[in-house]
């Protein structure tokens, strides 16, 4: 499978890319993955002009299996940057990238809440284009800005859960590839 990750932060140094990759270094070599960021994406307008980082990511995420997002909570919803992004990539609708993608989200907060309001309203969004969403478990990662050192993460349960989770989004990614043969 291909793994494209894409994390929610404009951070040079984020918790959540951090987050993505150690989830990408727990999945058997057979997969490929690569983790992008959406901090050099302009404001949304809506123009017919793409700008190239836009196309750039709208490639990435067609050509990919299965997309992870992971988001920072900012204020209880999910990053503007993200959203931003994702606006982008949205027109047009019935063309979008994430139309039939598997789509697999998690978080990282310096919270003890780990971002839960954040993904709720991401999985909204997601649903609204077509995505499918990858159903649990739930990966949360709270106080993130202890759970990692020299960047590996640390929590072992996090790690527990973002296994079943990569392996549940595998399993769902080939049940759609063989549905969507028997329907061409
Ligand atoms: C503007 C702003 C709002 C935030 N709001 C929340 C929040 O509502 N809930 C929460 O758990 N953390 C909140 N945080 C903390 C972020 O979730 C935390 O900084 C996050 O771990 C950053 O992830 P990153 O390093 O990937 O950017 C907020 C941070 C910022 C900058």
């Amino acid at each position: 499978m291909k793994f494209l990750g894409i994390s929610g932060s404009s951070k040079l140094d984020s918790l959540n890319s951090l987050l993505l990759h150690n989830a990408f270094e727990l999945l058997n070599k057979e997969h490929q993955w690569e983790v992008v960021s959406v901090a050099n994406i302009p404001i949304f307008e809506q123009t017919d002009e793409e700008p190239d980082s836009v196309q750039k990511l709208r490639k990435k995420v067609n050509e990919s299996d299965i997309v992870v997002i992971s988001t920072p909570e900012h204020n209880h919803s999910y990053s503007a940057s993200l959203k931003n992004a994702i606006d982008w990539l949205s027109i047009p609708l019935d063309k979008n990238p994430f139309r039939w993608k598997v789509v697999a989200t998690m978080s990282a907060s310096t919270g003890s809440l780990g971002g839960p309001r954040a993904q709720e309203h991401l999985w909204v969004v997601l649903k609204s284009l077509g995505a499918i969403l990858v159903p649990g478990p739930e990966v949360f990662l709270v106080n993130a800005d202890k759970k990692f050192i020299e960047g590996k993460l640390t929590d072992e349960v996090a790690k527990k859960f973002i296994t079943e989770l990569l392996n549940n989004s595998i399993i769902l990614a080939n049940a759609i590839k063989c549905g969507l043969n028997q329907k061409s």
